[in-house]
């Protein structure tokens, strides 16, 4: 299994004031920052970020709500991280999330679900490289 996995903390719970809390249940999690900013998303790059959603209703949505605000990318490093990140987090609805997940504390709605995480291998790497250089990527910073 890959060991990194990509988080966004989304531009509601950057409004609300959660990068803090949300920040700190990751690293309490056993999840290495191995890369973070703070980003404004122009409309092409959250366009080009969720493609795979364009066919989907929902897609201008997202996009309009990704663009609100600034949002906090964050590359983490754990062995199995894909699968433990989405665990953390919870269901994509909150309402349907488990007691103790990012989403069921922090997340708003479906929509306004306060937190990405990459859903594959495949898909953290690419998603990993979009907002990151390699440059940025700490990879032997920590033992
Ligand atoms: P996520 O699962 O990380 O990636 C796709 C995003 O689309 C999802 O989080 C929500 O932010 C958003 N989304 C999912 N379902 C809906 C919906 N029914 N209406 C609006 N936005 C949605």
């Amino acid at each position: 299994m890959g060991r990194k996995t990509l988080a966004i903390i989304k531009p509601d719970a950057v409004n609300d004031g959660y990068i803090g809390e949300i920040i700190s249940m990751i690293t309490k999690a056993g999840f290495k920052i191995k890369a973070m900013k703070m980003t404004y998303l122009t409309k092409a790059q959250a366009q080009k970020f969720y493609e795979v959603h364009k066919e989907r209703p929902f897609y201008g949505e997202l996009v309009d709500y990704m663009t609100s605000g600034p949002c906090v990318p964050i590359a983490l490093e754990k062995d199995n991280a894909v699968a433990d990140y989405r665990k953390l987090i919870g269901a994509t609805d909150p309402a349907e999330a488990e007691e103790g997940t990012v989403r069921k504390l922090y997340a708003r709605n479906k929509q306004f679900n306060a937190v990405h995480g990459s859903d594959s291998d495949e898909n953290a790497e690419k998603e990993v490289a979009f907002f990151f250089s390699e440059q940025e990527i700490l990879e032997n910073y920590f033992d």
